[in-house]
């Protein structure tokens, strides 16, 4: 039998909890007789009508002595304390496995070292995309290869609330609302809907890819907070898909990495176009394999449970396994402002204003804005024009 804690009971916590209640003698034909027993959960409230109720501790010292304890589940989410709990348990010599994005994105290569050095692991296949496997077959699947870019929707509560605002009209906070009675959300959603968390996501996919630490603080963030259902129709009526995305493109003719998150039209051409409601979807295109597409429900507490448990699972299999990057800061990444992208604009600004900063454009009206989409252009000449408008306006890539 193999001892595990759980850090964090809450919306993942609880559904690696129930992973293993309901899968446990399953996991055992896999692993020659092994099950799995919760012997700790770590959390600061009591969970007295759980069946695993009577194993909540209120501190790590508990487990961090109890030498039976091999594998701690983090699911805490933040940093403080999930970072120091991870590092301690590391250093008592217990693998740590993670669906914290936040701990991954900014101490990953520092745990992942530590784990190395400790003869344990440190995984975090539940940190990007929820159920989807990405992580191990980015690094395994895929290690014959150099990634070209890794294109991705990331984050399960923005994609709900825009294929809700688009099929069923929904306003932005009721969908927003129901993304968090789903378990989707984070605690402070604004981390999802303000793109923090698809960023965080893609700096991780970013690093795993190229071999060293790309920070999401190096990252341009941009949210949907300001996309109204008419952007979603104009976008249908012109054949595209509105979708947050993360991306991180390796520009073949100067070396440079080029990455960010924010809203694109997608092409209802590409796959990704078709990818709604909580599901995430990645493409990933490596230099030998081409395009492949991981796709599946990038959020909530069955599916982000599955992703942890694979890597438990992973642990009891094979003690020590290192996937990760360089803490050594990325020296590849280039300005993105420099892009030349074409856009999306929607404006207060009058039509006459438009042609007069854009040219001959394609304007559509509708409930008092200005709509069109832009020749291809730098970031810093569009920001030219855009001021020139001199009134609100909003900016969406167009993805090629
Ligand atoms: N809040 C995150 C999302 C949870 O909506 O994708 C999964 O990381």
């Amino acid at each position: 039998m193999i001892n595990i804690a759980i850090m964090g009971f809450g919306v993942v916590g609880s559904g690696v909890a129930e992973t293993i209640r309901l899968n446990n003698e399953a996991f055992a034909k896999r692993m020659e007789g092994v099950t799995l027993n919760v012997k700790y959960i770590l959390d600061l409230r009591e969970f007295p009508d759980h069946p695993l109720g009577d194993r909540v501790v209120h501190e790590i010292t508990p487990i961090l002595e109890d030498r039976d304890v091999t594998i701690v589940v983090e699911t805490m989410g933040g940093t403080v304390p999930a970072y120091d709990f991870s590092k301690k348990a590391i250093l008592a010599g217990k693998s740590v496995v993670t669906s914290n994005k936040e701990v991954v994105a900014k101490h990953g290569a520092e745990l992942q070292r530590l784990a190395r050095e400790n003869g344990v692991s440190y995984l975090f296949e539940a940190s990007v995309g929820g159920g989807i496997p990405i992580i191990r077959p980015m690094w395994q699947c895929l290690a014959s290869n150099q990634v070209e870019s890794v294109t991705g929707i990331l984050n399960g509560t923005c994609n709900y609330i825009l294929t809700k605002m688009e099929r069923d009209k929904e306003d932005f906070s009721t969908a927003l609302k129901q993304a968090q009675e789903l378990g989707y959300a984070e605690k402070n959603p604004a981390a999802d809907v303000e793109g923090h968390d698809t960023c965080r996501k893609i700096s991780i996919l970013a690093s795993l890819a190229y071999g060293k630490t790309v920070s999401n603080e190096d990252v341009l963030c941009e949210g949907i907070t300001e996309i109204m259902y008419e952007d979603l129709l104009y976008a249908r009526n012109n054949g595209y898909s509105v979708k947050l995305l993360g991306r991180a493109k390796k520009d073949a003719h100067d070396g440079k990495v080029y990455v960010l998150t924010a809203p694109h039209l997608v092409p209802e051409t590409n796959a990704l176009a078709g990818v709604n409601d909580v599901y995430n979807g990645i493409s990933v295109v490596g230099n030998v394999v081409g395009d492949v597409l991981f796709c599946g429900r990038g959020a909530g507490s069955m599916p982000t449970a599955s992703a942890v448990m694979a890597d438990v699972l992973d642990v009891v299999r094979d003690c020590k396994k290192f996937i990760g990057w360089d803490e050594e800061k990325a020296d590849f990444l280039g300005d993105v402002n420099k892009n030349v992208t074409a856009s999306y604009i929607r404006t207060k600004a009058s039509k006459q204003a438009v042609i007069s900063a854009f040219g001959n454009v394609a304007v559509t009206e509708m409930a008092g804005y200005c709509m069109f989409m832009t020749e291809e252009m730098s970031d810093m000449d569009l920001a030219v024009k855009i001021k020139s408008l001199g009134e609100e306006t909003v900016r969406i890539r167009i993805m090629k």
